[in-house]
């Protein structure tokens, strides 16, 4: 097992990406503490973990919120005691529906006519509210994990955290600026806490994954699903075990000198 003894925390664990990580380390023998904004899928992949024979504990709260990640981190310390791993990978994704129905027009024309003559409308039309929210729970949730892992982490002179990206913030998504935006933050934040760190023992990665079948990719319509399995290499969307098997590669010793690094699981999507 890669993971014996070791403890995890994982935000956003109560569904898709998150879930399967929690699981996969849990089958290599760690323990695991699963976040997730909503208690009841906390709470019932916990119990999944725990089936796996290794401890649990569910950590429902906001990471947006920088005072419930504190109280996060010492619920998960008063049960769990120690944190080696830490994997921030709470998100969400949040298309308007004129932006789903501009990207629709804008596949139409560009099969039609092979070019497009419009924009989405999502940047001009985002409220202050929705950017904000957006950069609070993959941005602001980020940095008030690590801040909170590192004071555990600098003090026993290891550890690894993994922050999870996205192909967005590499390249850009049409139509998601604050979702890109956040992602590529999320990526300069992973190089330079990686360099401030690494002399205390503690690695920090992140993973930027292509299109990967869960519940975040409700938000686009069957044509828009299309295109983008259509316009992957590898002709399919991932799986959450093909990212999960990225988490526990980065968070075993196999990956002791990627310090800083970014692996995308992406089907060939962005090369
Ligand atoms: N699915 C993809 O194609 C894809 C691709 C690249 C990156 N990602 C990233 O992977 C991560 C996981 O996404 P997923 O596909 O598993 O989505 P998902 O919707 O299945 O799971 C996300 C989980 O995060 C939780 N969450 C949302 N806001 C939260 C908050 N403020 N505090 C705590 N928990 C919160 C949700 O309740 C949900 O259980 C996200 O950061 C997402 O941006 C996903």
């Amino acid at each position: 097992m890669k993971l014996q003894g070791k403890v995890a925390l994982v935000t956003g664990a109560g569904s898709g990406l998150g879930r399967e990580i929690a699981l996969a380390f849990a089958r290599e023998g760690c323990a695991v503490g699963v976040n997730d904004i909503r208690a009841e899928p906390a709470a019932a992949v916990a119990r999944e973990v725990a089936a796996l024979g290794v401890a649990a504990a569910a950590l429902p709260g906001d990471v947006a919120d920088g005072r419930a990640v504190y109280k996060m981190f010492a619920a998960h310390i008063g049960t769990l005691r120690t944190l080696d791993i830490l994997v921030n990978n709470a998100g969400t994704a949040f298309t308007e529906e004129h932006v789903k129905r501009n990207s629709e027009k804008m596949l139409e024309q560009l099969m039609t006519t092979g070019r497009s003559s419009m924009s989405l409308e999502a940047t001009a039309t985002m409220t202050d509210g929705h950017w904000r929210r957006s950069l609070a729970i993959h941005l602001d949730g980020t940095f008030y994990c690590t801040r909170e892992a590192l004071k555990i982490m600098e003090a026993q002179r290891r550890g690894c955290i993994i922050n999870m990206a996205s192909i967005a913030g590499l390249t850009g998504i049409a139509g998601a600026p604050d979702y890109s935006a956040a992602k590529a933050g999320i990526l300069g934040f992973t190089k330079s806490v990686a360099r401030e760190v690494i002399g205390a023992g503690i690695r920090v990665n992140a993973i930027a994954p292509g299109y990967v079948d869960t519940p975040l990719l409700d938000v686009l319509t069957p044509v828009m699903r299309q295109m983008i399995v259509a316009q992957t290499p590898a002709g399919r969307l991932g799986t959450p075990a093909e990212v999960a098997a990225t988490a526990v590669f980065l968070a075993s010793d196999d990956a002791s000198y990627f310090v800083g690094q970014t692996l995308s699981p992406n089907g060939g999507l962005v090369i």
